[in-house]
C-alpha cells in the first residue's frame, strides 16, 4: 500500500494515511499515532510538523512560490492593493466591486479609537518599544468591546471585530510613534485610503499641512501586501494556538504581535538596519562581518539572511529589491547603508558557506532600507510588519474557528528531568 506510511514498532506494524495538499505536498497523518502505538513524535521547532489544514496561503520554498488563495504574490504586488489582498485572505476570494467598496467603507469608518484608549499611552514609561505598546493596546480592545469575548463562533461578531482590528491597528501604531515624540495624536481622515491615512497619522502635525506622496503610499502598500500572510510561521502559529483556547481575536492578535517582535522573525527588519549601521560605523568592512557570520562561536548571524522555508530564494525579496531601487532613485537619498547592503549581498551570495547553507536575502533584508527611506523610525519597522501581517493572522484565526477538526492546541513533550525524587526538608539539605 503506497498511500499509507507503515511504522513497525515493538514487533507490530501500523499504517498511517497520507494526506495530499492541492499543490502536491504530502503529509502522513499521525493524529492517531499515540492512541495506537503509545508513541509521540519529537520535532523541535516543528521542522516536519503540519499543524493544520489550510486554504489560505501556499508556499514552495524550493521553487520560491508564494500564493495567497491561489494568486501569485508577484501579480498581487503589481495589480492589487493592501485592502483588496486583506479581503482575499480573509474571505477566500477576490472581491467584486460592491464587496470591495463595502469592505473599504467598514475599514474606513472604524479607524478612530475610543478616546479612553489615548489615556493608556500616558501610562507607559519613557520611550517604550512600539511593539510592546501596540500589543498592549490591541489586547486592551477586548476591554472596550467586551461582548466580543463571548462567542468566537458568531459570524457577525467576528466580522465586526475584524473590521475594528484592521481599521484601528494603523491608528494605534501611529499613536505609539506620535506619543514617543511628544506630538498630539491626530484623528484618522476618512478621505484617505488605508496607507495614506497611516502616513497622515504618522507625519502630519497641527502646524503644517502634510503633503502625501502617492509613490511613498504605493511603496508602503506593496510592502504591506508582501507581508500579509506566510502560512504557519511563528507569530501565525501563536495566533492560532492562543485562538484555539477559543480566546477572542484581540487577545490572539495581541499575542501574535509579541511573537513577531523577536529578531529572528518580524524584528529582523530592525535588526538588519542596526547591523548595517554597525558595519558602517565599524568602517564598512563587510568581509569581516561575513567572516564572523561563518564562525559558529561568534554567535553572529547576518540579519536578513536565511529562511526556514525558502531555500533558493524568497520571491518577496525580489519584489522588494526592485521597490527599494525605485524608492531610492526617486527620493535621491544618499543612503550609505544601501551600499553596505548591496556589498554584503554580493559577497554573501558568492560565499561557499552561504551557498552550502542555502542562505539568501529574505524579505527583511531590504524592507528596512525602504522604511528608512520613507522616514519611518527604525523601532517602528516591526510594527510595519505587524500591520502587514494582520490580515493573515485574522484569516488564519477565522479559519481555525470554523475548522470542523478544531481542537485546542496542546503539544506533548519528552520529559528529560529527574525521575521521582523525594522532598528533602530545608534544614536537611546540604549547603
Ligand atoms: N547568518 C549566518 N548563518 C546562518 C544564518 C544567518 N543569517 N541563518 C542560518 N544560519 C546557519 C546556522 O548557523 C546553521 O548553521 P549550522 O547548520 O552549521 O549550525 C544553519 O544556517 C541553519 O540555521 P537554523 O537556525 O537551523 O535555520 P532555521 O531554519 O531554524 O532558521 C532563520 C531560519 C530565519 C531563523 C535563520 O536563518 C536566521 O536566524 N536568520 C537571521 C534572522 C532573519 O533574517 N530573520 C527573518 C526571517 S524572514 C521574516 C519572517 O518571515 O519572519
Amino acid at each position: 500500500m503506497d498511500d499509507t506510511v507503515q511504522i513497525t514498532y515493538a514487533g507490530k506494524t501500523y499504517h498511517f494515511p497520507i494526506l495530499e495538499g492541492t499543490c502536491g505536498e504530502k503529509a502522513f497523518d499521525i493524529s492517531k499515532l499515540r492512541s495506537e502505538t503509545g508513541l509521540i513524535t519529537f520535532d523541535p521547532g516543528f521542522l516536519s510538523t503540519g499543524s493544520c489544514k489550510s486554504e489560505i496561503t501556499f508556499l514552495d520554498g524550493e521553487k520560491g512560490i508564494l500564493l495567497y488563495r491561489g494568486v501569485p504574490i508577484e501579480q498581487l504586488a503589481e495589480h492589487s492593493n493592501f485592502l483588496e489582498v486583506s479581503y482575499l485572505l480573509i474571505h477566500g476570494h477576490l472581491p467584486n466591486k460592491g464587496e470591495l467598496e463595502q469592505f473599504n467603507f467598514h475599514i474606513t469608518h472604524h479607524s478612530m479609537v475610543h478616546e479612553s484608549i489615548k489615556n493608556l499611552y500616558d501610562g507607559f514609561p519613557k520611550n517604550p518599544h512600539p511593539m510592546a505598546v501596540c500589543s498592549t493596546i490591541v489586547g486592551s480592545l477586548a476591554t472596550f468591546y467586551q461582548e466580543h469575548q463571548v462567542n468566537v463562533r458568531d459570524e457577525r461578531e467576528i466580522e465586526i471585530s475584524i473590521h475594528r482590528l484592521l481599521a484601528k491597528l494603523p491608528t494605534i501604531a501611529a499613536y505609539s510613534f506620535k506619543k514617543s515624540i511628544g506630538q498630539p495624536l491626530p484623528y484618522p481622515k476618512n478621505s484617505l485610503n488605508y496607507t495614506e491615512n497611516f502616513l497622515h497619522m504618522m507625519f502630519s502635525n497641527p502646524c503644517e499641512e502634510y503633503e502625501l506622496d502617492p509613490i511613498t503610499a504605493r511603496a508602503l502598500d506593496v510592502l504591506l501586501m508582501l507581508h500579509a500572510d506566510h502560512e504557519q510561521n511563528c507569530s501565525t502559529s501563536t495566533v492560532r494556538l492562543v485562538g484555539s483556547s477559543m480566546c477572542n481575536l484581540f487577545a490572539s492578535v495581541s499575542a501574535g504581535i509579541y511573537a513577531l517582535w523577536g529578531p529572528l522573525h518580524g524584528g529582523a527588519n530592525q535588526a538588519v538596519i542596526e547591523m548595517l549601521q554597525h558595519i558602517y560605523d565599524d568602517g564598512g568592512q563587510v568581509e569581516k562581518f561575513v567572516g564572523m557570520a561563518k564562525t559558529p562561536d561568534s554567535k553572529f548571524r547576518l540579519m536578513g539572511f536565511g529562511h526556514r522555508v525558502y531555500k533558493n530564494f524568497d520571491p518577496r525579496s525580489r519584489i522588494i529589491k526592485d521597490l527599494a531601487y525605485k524608492v531610492f532613485e526617486r527620493s535621491h537619498v544618499n543612503e550609505p547603508l544601501l551600499e553596505i547592503a548591496l556589498k554584503l549581498e554580493e559577497i554573501a551570495l558568492k560565499d561557499e558557506y552561504f551557498i552550502e547553507h542555502k542562505l539568501y536575502p529574505n524579505v527583511d533584508f531590504y524592507s528596512g532600507l525602504i522604511y528608512k527611506a520613507l522616514g519611518i523610525p527604525v523601532n517602528m519597522f516591526p510594527v510595519m510588519f505587524a500591520i502587514g501581517r494582520l490580515p493573515g493572522w485574522i484569516a488564519q484565526w477565522k479559519e481555525l474557528q470554523a475548522d470542523e477538526e478544531f481542537r485546542i492546541g496542546r503539544p506533548r513533550q519528552v520529559y528529560m528531568g529527574r525521575g521521582k525524587t523525594d522532598y528533602i526538608p530545608l534544614d536537611e539539605r546540604s549547603e
